[in-house]
């Protein structure tokens, strides 16, 4: 799967060890940064070229992490086309994309270890859209919202 990583400072530790792992899975990856780590950079700069990437379908799916997650999703959902969320729990990695189409799993690399982050990778890859009607119906009410018209 082509699989788009970003992170800012807070989670370069976490990127470092997801990125190898990627990488041996077989997966074609591209890093959006952070390349190094410098403590005062910006998630935003490394978060919004992954979320167009993810919404444009030059990648596939994303991993965003930043010290918490929190404002990697809150960033990543400000692209229309991207239905990122901040998950750490095996459970939403599954149904957030079986139900609800999520293109971006979002990760706080200062709460929680390699372990399950690396659970969540996998199970987010792994998952597909049901495609069910009562779950696209959702999804466009909610795409209404990204032009304006909801
Ligand atoms: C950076 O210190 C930190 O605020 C950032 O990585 C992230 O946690 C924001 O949500």
């Amino acid at each position: 799967m082509r699989v788009g990583i970003a992170t800012d400072h807070g989670g370069f530790a976490l990127k470092q060890e997801i990125l190898t792992r990627l990488k041996k899975a077989g997966h074609q990856i591209t890093d959006f940064g952070a390349k190094e780590l410098k403590s005062d950079d910006d998630y935003p700069d490394f978060v919004v070229p992954l979320a167009r990437s993810v919404a444009s379908g030059t990648v596939d799916r994303g991993i965003a992490i930043c010290g918490s997650g929190v404002g990697a999703a809150v960033c990543a959902n400000k692209i229309p086309g991207t239905r990122a969320c901040l998950i750490h729990d095996h459970f939403s990695a599954r149904q957030g994309v079986e139900d609800d189409d999520m293109n971006i799993l979002c990760m706080g690399g200062r709460t929680i270890g390699p372990e399950v982050a690396w659970d969540l990778v996998e199970t987010f890859l792994e998952s597909v859209f049901s495609g069910a009607d009562r779950h696209r119906r959702r999804l466009n009410k909610v795409a209404l919202l990204e032009g304006g018209k909801a």
